[in-house]
């Protein structure tokens, strides 16, 4: 398996661990308002990742680009700071409102940097790494 996808596979079961944990949490508490925040580590962290880490894994010649690092980057960097900073948004700190909003948009630009990987075709990156050699 591609480095890249074994490294979001072991991102995705960072996320859903953390996911899991507020979902329990909140069960336990009897407190529903970091709902949004279970959905999204859920969501964005375990099964985007896990999807991202299939889609390079199906696409070796991809994963080896240094886009793909980049893209696992950003994309990392936004839904690590969006998690904890919704959760505690949703918890009453309205402070975290800014930090959600960027990071938020950070983890937009890691997906649309996905849609570049997705739409870059497989011959032109072969011919690239050849004409490297
Ligand atoms: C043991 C595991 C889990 C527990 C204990 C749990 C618990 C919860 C709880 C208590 C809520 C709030 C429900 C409400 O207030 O209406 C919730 C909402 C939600 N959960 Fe989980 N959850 C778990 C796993 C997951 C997983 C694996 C996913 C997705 C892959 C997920 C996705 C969601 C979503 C999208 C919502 C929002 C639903 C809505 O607002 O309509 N949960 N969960």
């Amino acid at each position: 398996m591609p480095r890249i996808a074994n490294l979001y596979f072991r991102t995705a079961i960072i996320f859903l661990i953390l996911g899991i944990s507020i979902g329990l949490h909140m069960s336990i508490s009897g407190n529903h308002a970091p709902t949004g925040a279970h959905a999204h580590a859920n969501l964005l962290g375990w099964v985007t990742m896990a999807i991202f880490g299939v889609y390079h894994a199906l696409n070796p010649k991809k994963a080896v680009r240094r886009l793909a690092m980049i893209q696992y980057g950003v994309y990392t960097f936004g839904v690590a700071v969006l998690i904890p900073s919704l959760y505690l948004l949703l918890s009453g700190n309205t402070a975290m409102e800014p930090i959600v909003a960027v990071s938020s948009l950070i983890a937009f630009a890691g997906v649309l940097l996905f849609a570049v990987i997705i739409f870059s075709s497989d011959e032109a990156v072969a011919t690239a790494a050849s004409a490297a050699r």
